[in-house]
């Protein structure tokens, strides 16, 4: 995978960074292959371009429903803790959203009541960072948490997300937005 500086994709208009996925050069917003194949590059399902992730106490599989309604390699994985197989303790997702006419990555993240205050959300968006990051060539990503609950920022903060004013999102309530750059 190359990066390339974003320009405006000729198909959808957003200002979308090339990604290289299997060998397509593609709009990381729209999907659409701007640029040809590589030679032998070999085509692939839109779900197995999102990998399980393996992380020392975590397995992250791809909820596959997901991954193919997004674009190749973006989507949801479900966090299974890697001594209890088949055991869901929670979601966390690298997905596309629009806002204001430009297209943002969103870390989102969720961890069930009786698996909480583990360090999972840590560690299982450690993993999708770093796929963010490995696999998609992103160097931004943002998140939302709710004013009214601490516990998400804290994990965001840990994770190195900065917290950058508020944003009424779709649903109708003001959320905080975060957001974490790589480091160069
Ligand atoms: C917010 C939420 C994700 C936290 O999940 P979690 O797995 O309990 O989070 P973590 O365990 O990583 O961090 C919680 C605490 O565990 C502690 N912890 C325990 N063991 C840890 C370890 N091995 N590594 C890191 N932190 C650890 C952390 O210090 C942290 O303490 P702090 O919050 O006082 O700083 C969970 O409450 C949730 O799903 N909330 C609803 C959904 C939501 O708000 N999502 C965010 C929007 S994207």
């Amino acid at each position: 995978m190359k990066d390339v500086p974003a320009e405006r994709c000729p198909f959808c208009g957003t200002p979308a960074p090339l990604i290289w996925v299997h060998g397509h050069g593609q709009c990381a917003f729209c999907g659409t292959n701007r640029e040809p194949c590589c030679d032998g590059a070999p085509d692939e399902p839109l779900a197995a371009s999102l990998p399980t992730l393996i992380t020392p106490r975590l397995v992250l599989r791809p909820i596959l429903a997901s991954a193919e309604a997004y674009l190749p390699g973006y989507g949801v994985w479900s966090i299974e803790q890697s001594d209890q197989p088949g055991t869901i303790v929670g979601q966390v997702g690298v997905t596309p959203r629009i806002a204001a006419g430009s297209p943002e990555i969103e870390l989102s993240f969720h961890i069930e009541l009786m698996a909480r205050g583990q360090g999972y959300a840590t560690e299982a968006s450690q993993a999708a960072i770093e796929h963010a990051v490995r696999r998609l060539g992103l160097a931004e990503l943002v998140a939302f948490t709710d004013p009214d609950h601490r516990g998400p920022g804290r994990v965001l903060y840990r994770l190195g997300f900065v917290a950058d004013g508020r944003r009424l999102l779709a649903e109708g309530r003001e959320h905080i937005v975060w957001r974490w750059r790589r480091r160069s």
